[in-house]
């Protein structure tokens, strides 16, 4: 088979550990795939800035790597502006998108899955939630079947390694924010992680692929972690509990018997036995129960450049494979109109 040609937008602590795993494995992943992945270009903002990166794959013209002749387009730029117009062109002209952009999915999912499945191409994001942890492969395909009831667990590598540090050290969340930073968990603008933005975004994708319906970040209930206190976290040591920014998303029924989905991020007090308070640094942890299949639990390495790399390349390979035997990924532009329950902002 021909070889599968990838632009890459986007460089940063995601996008080199894509490089490195690319050109490392190269001859396995062409084993696995049944053709070789070429990287033909990687569209960065500041092209001196990236010396381990082969100058002629350097472009700082996204939108013309886009438009040429690639089958795959991988962005971990991050952000809704340029990339939500960069990624709906690949897939109006058909070529598939890998994606890690969890602000992107949380406020455009419906767009870019109606221009996936109006061309053909595959749109995957495993990386844009929890991660390294196969999530949303098992939500969207393994419990294709089942009837999900309820995801819940922590969804943010920056805040759990913050509120760990804080039950552990007494610090405040200030100081271990910088290291989290430093470590590349946090994102460029670290106030969507302690402010629960980028955890809601994720609930918001959790929430949509369990319960097969649209719900956007604006949707759901959030609070961060930035008014959580050195004190707070030891008046919950003196209860036996620690404190996790949680994520949960539910069907719940009405008194009319009418269902719909409630999504919230907010800052818990959880029994210290519970298995989500051993959930330290930025690991994190999320509980799925369906009727058929009881409970789950997936837990992993939620953050950071190899781990979320790891996703980005296994939906890379998913997509390839597609490309080389003809098969597609889930279509998700049909899907069952559930009512969102708000919840007033505090
Ligand atoms: N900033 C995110 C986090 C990165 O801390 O979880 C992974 O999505």
């Amino acid at each position: 088979h021909r070889p599968i040609r990838v632009a890459l937008l986007g460089c940063g602590t995601v996008g080199t550990e894509v490089i490195r795993l690319l050109t490392q494995q190269a001859d396995d992943l062409a084993a696995r795939v049944g053709a070789p992945i070429e990287l033909t270009g990687v569209a960065v903002r500041r092209p001196n800035k990236h010396p381990d990166v082969p100058a002629h794959l350097l472009t700082t013209d996204a939108a013309a790597l886009v438009a040429s002749d690639v089958d795959v387009v991988v962005e971990v730029i991050g952000g809704l502006d340029p990339v939500r117009g960069l990624l709906l062109d690949a897939l109006t002209a058909g070529k598939s998108v890998v994606t890690a952009n969890k602000a992107l999915l949380a406020e455009s999912a419906a767009d870019l899955f109606a221009a996936a499945d109006a061309s053909g191409a595959d749109l995957f994001f495993e990386a844009a939630v929890a991660g390294a942890i196969p999530l949303l492969r098992p939500l969207r395909e393994s419990l294709a079947g089942d009837r999900i009831t309820k995801v819940m667990g922590i969804v943010n590598g920056t805040t759990n390694f913050i509120l760990s540090a804080m039950d552990e050290t007494g610090a405040g969340y200030a100081e271990t924010l910088d290291e989290a930073s430093r470590l590349g968990y946090a994102e460029a603008d670290p106030t969507a992680d302690v402010e629960g933005y980028d955890a809601a975004s994720k609930a918001a994708i959790l929430a949509s692929l369990s319960f097969h319906t649209r719900v956007t970040a604006t949707d759901v209930y959030r609070e961060g972690i930035t008014s959580v206190t050195p004190t707070d976290i030891a008046a919950a040591r003196g209860l036996n509990r620690t404190i996790k920014l949680l994520a949960i998303c539910e069907r719940v029924t009405g008194e009319d018997g009418a269902e719909s989905v409630a999504v919230r991020v907010h800052p818990a007090m959880i029994p210290r036995s519970h298995p989500l308070a051993t959930v330290g640094g930025a690991f994190n942890a999320v509980f799925v129960e369906a009727d058929a299949a009881g409970q789950l639990m997936f837990y992993g390495q939620g953050a950071g450049g190899a781990p979320t790399a790891s996703a980005v390349l296994g939906d890379l390979v998913a997509v390839a494979r597609n490309l080389v035997g003809g098969g597609h990924g889930p279509r998700e532009s049909a899907y069952a109109a559930l009512p969102v329950r708000t919840i007033d902002q505090a």
